[in-house]
C-alpha cells in the first residue's frame, strides 16, 4: 500500500512515496530552506510560509517521478497537520486536502513528533512497540513510551526550551551558521567537556522531566563574562563542556526510563538524533539495560516525508481518515 507523505512544519518542503506494509522507501524528496533562513539566523515564519508553497507542487511531481509511479498508484495521502509554524503547516495540510478530494484518495493526519519516531520503523522493518523512545528536535525533548504504532505515553518532557533549540542558541552566539547543532557536534570533539561547569539539563527529583533554560542563561553568562575579560573565546571547550552537559542530562533520564519501564527497546530520533555524542550516549545506556537501540541514519533524522508516510500508513491501517474539515495546529 503506497502512501504519499507529505511534510511542511518547518523549514523543509518534503514529499515522499512509501510503502507501509513492507516499509520500504521508494522516494523520499526534502528540499530544505535553510540557505535562505540563516541569512536570519533563524527560521523566519513568513518567509518559510512562501517557501513551502513555491516548492510544494514541484516536490509532489518529483516524489511520484522518483518513485515510478503516478498518483493513480497512491492508496492513501498523509500530511504532517501538528505541530509546527502554523503558516507552513497550512500549506502541506490545503495541498494534501487539494490533492486528496480531487482524486479521491483517502487522506490521513499525521503528528510531527510522533512522525520523527516512525522512522525508526523505516530503520527497522522489524521492530514493533512497545518500545521507549526519545525524541529530541529543534521543537520538541520528551521521552515516550509507545505502547502501539499510534499510542505514545509521555513520561518525561522539556518544561521549557528544546534541544535542538538549546544547540542552536549556543551555536550562533559562537559563530556558528544556523542551525549550529550539526556545528556544534563537530567542534565538540576538539574541546574540553570538563572546562566549564554548567548546570544539568535534567531536573531533579523523581522524574523524567528537563528544563534547558538554566544551561543557556548559564552558557551566555559565560560567554558575555568571557568578551568582557577580552580574551579569545574557547569555542571548542564551549561545544565540549554544553554538549557534554545536554547529552549527559538526556541519557541519564534514559537511563532512569529504562530502568523503571523495563522496556528493552529504545529508538532514538528527531533531528537532534543526529548527534554522534548522544548516539554513542544513549547506546552505551542501553547496552547497560541489555535493551536494542534504534537509531534512524542521518537523512531519516531531521525533517522529511518519509516517516510522515510511515506514519501515516499506521493511521491508515487502523482507518483514521480524515475530510477536508482538516485543520493545522501550532500545538500538540
Ligand atoms: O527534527 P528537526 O529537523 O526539526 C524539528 O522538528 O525541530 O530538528 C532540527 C534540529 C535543529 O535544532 C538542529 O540544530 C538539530 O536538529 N540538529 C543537531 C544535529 N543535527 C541537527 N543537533 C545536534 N547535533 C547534530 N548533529
Ligand atoms: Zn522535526
Amino acid at each position: 500500500m503506497l502512501i504519499l507523505g507529505m511534510e511542511s512544519s518547518c523549514d523543509e518542503t518534503s514529499v515522499a512515496v512509501v510503502d507501509g506494509e513492507t516499509r520500504k522507501i521508494l522516494s523520499n524528496i526534502v528540499a530544505s530552506q535553510i540557505d535562505v533562513h540563516r541569512l536570519y539566523g533563524g527560521v523566519v515564519p513568513e518567509i518559510a510560509s512562501r517557501a513551502h508553497i513555491e516548492a510544494i507542487s514541484n516536490i509532489t511531481y518529483r516524489a511520484l517521478d522518483e518513485a515510478g509511479v503516478t498518483l493513480a498508484d497512491i492508496g492513501a495521502v498523509a500530511v504532517t497537520a501538528n505541530p509546527g509554524l502554523i503558516g507552513a503547516l497550512l500549506v502541506g495540510v490545503n495541498f494534501a486536502k487539494s490533492l486528496a478530494y480531487s482524486r479521491r484518495i483517502p487522506l490521513v493526519a499525521v503528528n510531527h513528533v510522533k512522525a520523527h519516531a516512525a522512522a525508526a520503523y523505516l530503520t527497522d522493518p522489524a521492530l514493533e512497540p512497545p518500545f521507549l523512545a526519545l525524541i529530541v528536535s529543534g521543537g520538541h525533548t520528551s521521552i515516550f513510551e509507545v505502547t502501539d504504532h499510534r499510542t505514545f505515553n509521555t513520561i518525561g518532557c522539556t518544561r521549557d526550551d528544546a534541544a535542538g533549540e538549546a544547540f542552536d542558541k549556543i551555536g550562533r552566539v559562537i559563530g556558528m551558521p544556523y542551525p549550529g547543532g550539526a556545528a556544534l557536534d563537530k567542534l565538540a570533539y576538539e574541546g574540553d567537556p570538563n572546562a566549564i561547569k554548567l548546570p544539568s539539563p535534567a531536573l531533579a527529583g523523581d522524574n523524567l522531566d528537563f528544563s534547558f533554560s538554566g544551561i543557556k542563561t548559564a552558557a551566555l553568562n559565560y560567554i558575555n563574562a568571557e568578551k568582557m575579560k577580552g580574551g579569545e573565546l574557547k569555542v571548542a571547550d564551549i561545544a565540549a563542556s554544553y554538549t557534554h552537559a545536554v547529552v549527559d542530562a538526556l541519557a541519564k533520564k534514559c537511563d532512569i526510563a529504562l530502568g523503571r519501564t523495563g522496556h528493552k527497546r529504545m529508538v532514538l530520533a528527531g533531528g537532534v538524533a543526529a548527534n554522534s555524542h548522544l548516539r554513542a550516549a544513549i547506546e552505551k545506556v542501553c547496552k547497560k539495560h541489555g535493551a536494542t537501540l534504534t537509531v534512524p541514519p542521518i537523512s531519516l533524522c531531521g525533517d522529511n516525508a518519509a516517516m510522515v508516510a510511515q506514519a501515516g500508513y499506521f493511521e491508515y491501517a487502523a482507518g483514521v481518515f480524515v475530510g477536508t474539515e482538516l485543520n493545522a495546529s501550532a500545538n500538540d
